[in-house]
């Protein structure tokens, strides 16, 4: 029997849906009725369960809070015009969730659990899926290292849930960047790559930095020689340098972004010339100088496409051009959505319909 056969659904008895402004969904505003609960003790995983989003309840003593084995993956659910919902990309995302334990020294989570109970997830609180333009049902599964014992060790236990929530796209206005150079989010090695929380958490103090020097963002730099650029924030960095889509090749310290490979492969389809390739301050610098830079924004799952109005670099804001609907960023964008809300031929089959 396989451990998804059956997976028990206990509903709420009060829906927080009539709460919702689908108007002024924001991002993280809202969470769906229900989340997904699946243990993993003694090597097994335990049979999935669906219950009524709640708190719940852990020792002080929970590994993942000393020790920070956490690790979570942000993909998008939507709804087509005939009714069907789809998952975009899902296994991209599991496929990365995995790395990602992988390098946390944590167990992989069975894609029967990961695919078949989101799935029955989404279906079981599909009223919570927006249909506004630029929104969507965004789906956080996560896991952490549940052990409660605070000697400095591998857990031997994990929770893995997801629970999901409505949202608009999470930047409304064009952004301001700062490039940084003084702190690193990642080096060759460590775990840039993963989408681990300690990632997140380690980018807050320089973001504040950034926050109250007046930018929204900052555009990080590589932890060896400050030179290139490797994120935004984040998401993954892009822009458009002498009509060519530009964005650093994933490493060990960039995360392998699923909207990044969707862009790039869409940049290919519609025949946008697009290279994936180390893009350095100077020469950021010098395109600005040769008004040679045409656009630049962020690509990830939440942000969608991000505009970028200004980078500031090494004490000067240099202001990107103004944008217009045939930008590349946008025809991207808009090929993209098409294609997730079952407009547009699906001909790379990322969508995972039901
Ligand atoms: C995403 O883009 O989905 C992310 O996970 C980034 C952020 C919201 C933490």
């Amino acid at each position: 029997m396989e451990l998804t056969d059956e997976i028990s659904v206990q509903h709420t008895t009060k829906s927080r849906l009539p709460e919702v402004d689908f108007n002024k969904l924001g991002f993280g505003t809202y969470v769906s009725d229900h989340m997904l609960i699946c243990n993993y003790a003694q090597g097994q995983w335990q049979a999935p369960r669906i219950i009524p989003f709640g708190d719940i309840t852990i020792s002080p003593t929970t590994l993942a809070l000393h020790y920070g084995q956490s690790v979570f993956e942000g993909l998008k659910a939507f709804k087509l015009d005939d009714g069907r919902i789809n998952l975009f990309r899902i296994h991209k995302h599991y496929e990365r969730m995995l790395r990602s334990l992988g390098r946390m020294c944590m167990p992989g989570v069975p894609e029967e659990v990961f695919v078949d109970g989101l799935r029955r997830l989404v279906e079981v609180d599909k009223d919570w899926i927006p249909t506004q333009a630029g929104s969507s049902l965004y789906i956080r599964p996560l896991m952490f290292a549940s052990e409660a014992k605070f000697g400095v060790k591998i857990s031997d236990e994990y929770c893995f849930i997801i629970f999901t929530g409505p949202v608009g796209p999470a930047f409304s206005q064009p952004l301001k960047v700062k490039v940084e150079t003084n702190y690193t989010r990642a080096a060759k090695g460590g775990t840039g790559s993963a989408k681990c929380a300690g990632n997140y958490g380690g980018a807050f103090y320089p973001t504040q930095k950034a926050k109250e020097a007046g930018y929204d963002q900052v555009l990080w730099t590589d932890a060896r020689e400050n030179k290139y650029i490797e994120e935004s924030g984040m998401m993954n960095a892009m822009f458009v340098i002498d009509g060519v889509l530009v964005t650093p090749p994933t490493s060990d310290s960039i995360l392998a972004g699923v909207t990044r490979d969707s862009l790039l492969t869409l940049a290919a389809d519609l025949g946008i010339p697009h290279e994936a390739k180390p893009v350095s301050v100077a020469e950021l610098e010098n395109a600005f100088r040769h008004n040679t830079i045409t656009e630049a924004f962020g690509a990830g799952t939440a942000a969608i496409v991000a505009p970028i109005a200004t980078i500031h670099i090494n004490g000067i804001d240099h202001h990107l051009p103004t944008i217009n609907d045939n930008a590349i960023m946008f025809q991207l964008k808009n090929k993209m959505e098409a294609i997730r809300k079952g407009q547009d031929e699906d001909k790379h089959g990322w969508n995972f319909l039901f």
